[in-house]
């Protein structure tokens, strides 16, 4: 029985571990490990106006996971520890994102249940934050496919503006303007581009893309992102809204460069599923679309709709397979055919 019920229950370890480490970040608590190295249970409450008992209970379940340290009264993070936080984004976006989303699972599969909710503001800063890693690198390759200059940048979906900051630090030319419809995503967009003494190259409106391409914007771009954004469109207004936005966009700038980045849905493929990094990442990426409003397609589908659009892919990349051999996350640069 007790062999059985070990294995059986582990589950419940690794969703308690889970929720835990989100917060052990969201706390601010794994930054000050980093900033002042090992403290007492009394100095990292009194930093964080934290509650001392709970703190001490919170501290030693992380010590039993081997994420923290105690010596001599006083915690440090653990190597395994210190290396989790090169993984913040996934723990937002999954974690602060969609932990609310899983536990409405069981009422929302009922008939005529409507959505699940989840946090938009941690959805759009975790997804930045894994995109630093994936989608960012995949971006920048994309457009160095772009013949001549590429200098006035339209982030759709922009999140909080990692893509925006992260490009005006790399290409000193670029001007950059973000979109982004969740207010506490565009809240902590605003924070990061002041953060980074950005204000004068980079403008942002807090607004849907299709709202804010009706309205009477004055601003050219010669590229457009849009990073994980057009599934969610295509939840919210269905196919014939990707196609009316898509279509609004290159009537407007016949000449625009279209990168979309986009995850390919292979829910089915039981050999691709297999892969580690489908296991801990795409398989309970993929359940949370079903419940979310948003629809995740398949490469070949995303092939057709541009073509239908004659929207020719000028380039089409997968992300680095030193982060991701599982080719799930794709690349495109579009633009519309002469
Ligand atoms: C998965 S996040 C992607 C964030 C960022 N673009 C990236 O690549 O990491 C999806 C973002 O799209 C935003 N979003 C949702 N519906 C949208 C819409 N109709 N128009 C523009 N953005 C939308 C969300 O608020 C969220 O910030």
């Amino acid at each position: 029985m007790e062999v059985q019920l070990i294995e059986s229950i582990q589950p419940i370890r690794y969703f308690t571990l889970a929720v835990c480490i989100y917060h052990l970040f969201d706390t601010g608590l794994f930054n000050v490990f980093v900033e002042d190295g090992p403290s007492s249970v009394h100095q990292l409450a009194n930093r964080l106006a934290l509650d001392e008992e709970k703190l001490q209970g919170f501290l030693k379940y992380l010590k039993n996971e081997h994420v923290l340290i105690e010596e001599n009264d006083e915690f440090q993070l653990s190597p395994k520890g210190i290396e989790l936080g090169d993984f913040r984004g996934w723990y937002i976006m999954m974690i602060g994102g969609y932990a609310e989303t899983f536990l409405q699972i069981g009422s929302k599969l009922k008939e005529n249940s409507g959505w699940a909710t989840r946090d938009s503001m941690k959805v759009g800063v975790g997804s930045c934050g894994i995109s630093h890693y994936d989608a960012i690198p995949l971006t920048q390759s994309l457009m160095s496919h772009i013949p001549g200059e590429c200098n006035r940048l339209l982030d759709l979906g922009c999140g909080n503006g990692l893509y925006l900051v992260e490009f005006c630090k790399h290409y000193p030319d670029i001007q950059a303007w973000g979109v982004e419809p969740s207010e506490g995503g565009y809240a902590e967009a605003v924070k990061l581009v002041e953060a980074h003494g950005l204000q004068n190259r980079i403008q942002l409106t807090c607004s849907p893309a299709i709202e804010f391409f009706q309205s009477d914007f004055d601003y050219k771009p010669d590229f457009i992102v849009l990073g994980f954004v057009l599934h969610e469109i295509l939840g919210q207004d269905g196919e014939e809204g990707v196609i009316r936005f898509l279509t609004q966009i290159t009537d407007r700038f016949p000449d625009i460069n279209i990168i979309v980045i986009e995850v390919d849905n292979q829910i089915d493929d039981l050999e691709i599923m297999n892969h580690g990094l489908a296991k801990s990442y795409y398989n309970p990426y993929y359940l949370l679309h079903y419940f979310t409003r948003q629809r995740l397609e398949t490469e070949k589908y995303w092939d057709k709709l541009f073509a239908s659009l004659n929207l020719t892919v000028q380039a089409k990349e997968r992300v680095n397979h030193h982060v991701d051999s599982t080719d799930l996350t794709i690349g495109y640069l579009l633009q519309r055919g002469k």
